[in-house]
């Protein structure tokens, strides 16, 4: 086993805030909340997903930054160091399979996005287009996703392969400004074109009548995906700090930046998806469909999409380095694997359990989860995100809450910090709110879902 003395630790101050959103930003905010926000009704699911962010989303970012720290292990290493010879480390091993699954179909919706870096230019510069088409042709051809996914996940592998310092902190250091400046780009122009209007009241005038269990269980979905909790990788991303690091103002720089990118990618998508007459409910293919289309109306629109699928590019990857670095980081603490090793064999398991998903439009598109009614990869999504993620972090806060206790967490998480200091509020959320508001959703919105 890995001493923590020799183990990585970021190179600068800003160096965890720039991995952990990094590791946030992501398809999550730029593919999945816009549909997701345009199947459960528009505003009322927003302003539902923004309590979940602050009421469970904050405290659990804390809550896993303070396991990581304390311990300087990854997620199972973790559990071990704090409760040694106890089952509570299995906790941590759900998270390293959770981390599988996600990263094995993140890395097919990726690969749609690096395929899109030049099938744009073809849907942009050809007349009368349909851009569901070019989507819809794309995903239902066998070897084209396949092929994407292989190399989105190469270059994954590739990074991770690097280290802390020279790979994951180098690159999201330039990635990170790039996206911003694009999505303001992006909503100025969403903004002004003609018909706009009505998509930003749907998006900013919430209508609470269409809201059931099902949209809460959506939106704290949404929450754990989007500020990548619940299965470890904050934990693994704590665990590169140093004491001297403080953690209760890194969370909310961190929460913070991940919930603006993802209203203001609200802003750029539904004032588009309603000014070219598109339905918001498009599901999976929302953002692949509409941005096209928005930028086949636009001066320069090519160069504006070849950006703009360039950057979500970019964006999946600093995600799907912190999911590659889960995994990495347990087989190098716990069975004494080189990262090189580990990132290779890791990313080829990964790229194959991922096989189905891509041809779930093709080959496989026949077949759809039993209640569900979705096809592969939004199966694997839906018992990653509603599953998964929230029984992650619910576990791991009644780990904090009531085993190792609150007083040690607020102890740790009080070191060093300035803008922020935990207390008992923070001690309550754990214990109470967030094991409670968890459940109940869960329970509610499992059985909603399958009752019908
Ligand atoms: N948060 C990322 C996104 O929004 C996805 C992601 C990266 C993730 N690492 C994670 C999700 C760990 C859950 C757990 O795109």
């Amino acid at each position: 086993m890995q001493s923590p003395i020799e183990r990585e630790s970021w190179a600068t101050r800003v160096g965890f805030i720039l991995a952990a959103s990094g590791s946030a930003v992501g398809l999550g905010n730029i593919w999945r909340f816009p549909y997701m926000t345009g199947e459960h009704g528009g505003a009322a699911f927003l302003i539902i997903y923004l309590v979940a962010i602050i009421l469970i989303g904050y405290p659990v970012m804390v809550n896993e930054i303070i396991v990581g720290r304390k311990t300087n292990r990854n997620p199972i290493g973790a559990f071990k160091a704090l409760a040694p010879n106890t089952p509570w480390w299995l906790v941590g091993a759900l998270g390293v399979f959770t981390g599988f699954v996600i990263l094995s179909y993140y890395s097919v919706v990726a690969g749609w996005s690096l395929a899109y870096v030049y099938k744009v230019v073809i849907a942009t510069t050809t007349a009368d287009v349909e851009h569901a088409d070019v989507f819809v042709g794309h995903i239902t051809s066998v070897w084209e996703p396949i092929f994407w996914h292989a190399v989105f996940m190469a270059l994954t592998v590739g990074i991770i392969a690097g280290g802390v310092v020279r790979g994951i902190q180098k690159w999201v250091t330039v990635l990170m400004p790039a996206i911003i400046i694009l999505l303001v780009i992006l909503i100025i122009r969403a903004v002004t074109l003609p018909g706009a209007g009505e998509g930003l009241s749907y998006y900013l005038r919430p209508d609470f009548g269409e809201v059931t269990s099902r949209t809460f269980l959506a939106a704290i979905a949404q929450a754990f995906f989007t500020l990548s909790l619940g299965m470890g990788a904050i934990i693994t991303y704590g665990s590169y700090l140093r004491g001297r690091h403080e953690i209760p103002g890194n969370a909310a720089s961190v929460v913070g930046i991940d919930t603006g990118i993802a209203i203001l990618a609200g802003f750029a998508i539904f004032p588009a998806i309603f000014a070219l007459g598109f339905s918001p409910a498009a599901g999976p293919g929302l953002v692949f469909i509409t941005l096209p289309a928005v930028f086949a109306e636009m001066p320069l629109g090519t160069l504006f999409g070849i950006m703009f699928f360039v950057l979500l590019s970019f964006a999946a990857l600093t995600s799907a380095i912190s999911l590659l670095e889960v995994v990495t980081a347990w087989l190098i603490d716990e069975k004494g694997w080189t990262r090189k090793q580990s990132a290779i064999v890791m990313g080829i398991i990964i790229f194959t359990v991922g096989l189905p998903a891509t041809l779930g439009y093709s080959v496989l598109s026949g077949v759809t989860f039993p209640g569900l009614g979705t096809d592969l990869l939004d199966t694997y999504d839906w018992f990653a995100n509603s599953i998964f993620l929230p029984l992650g972090g619910l576990l791991t806060a009644i780990f904090v809450g009531y085993i190792w206790g609150t007083k040690n967490a607020i102890e740790e998480g009080n070191r060093n910090a300035r803008f922020i200091k935990l207390g008992n509020w923070w001690g309550f959320l754990i214990r109470y709110v967030v094991p409670v508001l968890i459940g109940v959703i869960m329970i509610m919105g499992i059985y909603d879902t399958f009752s019908g």
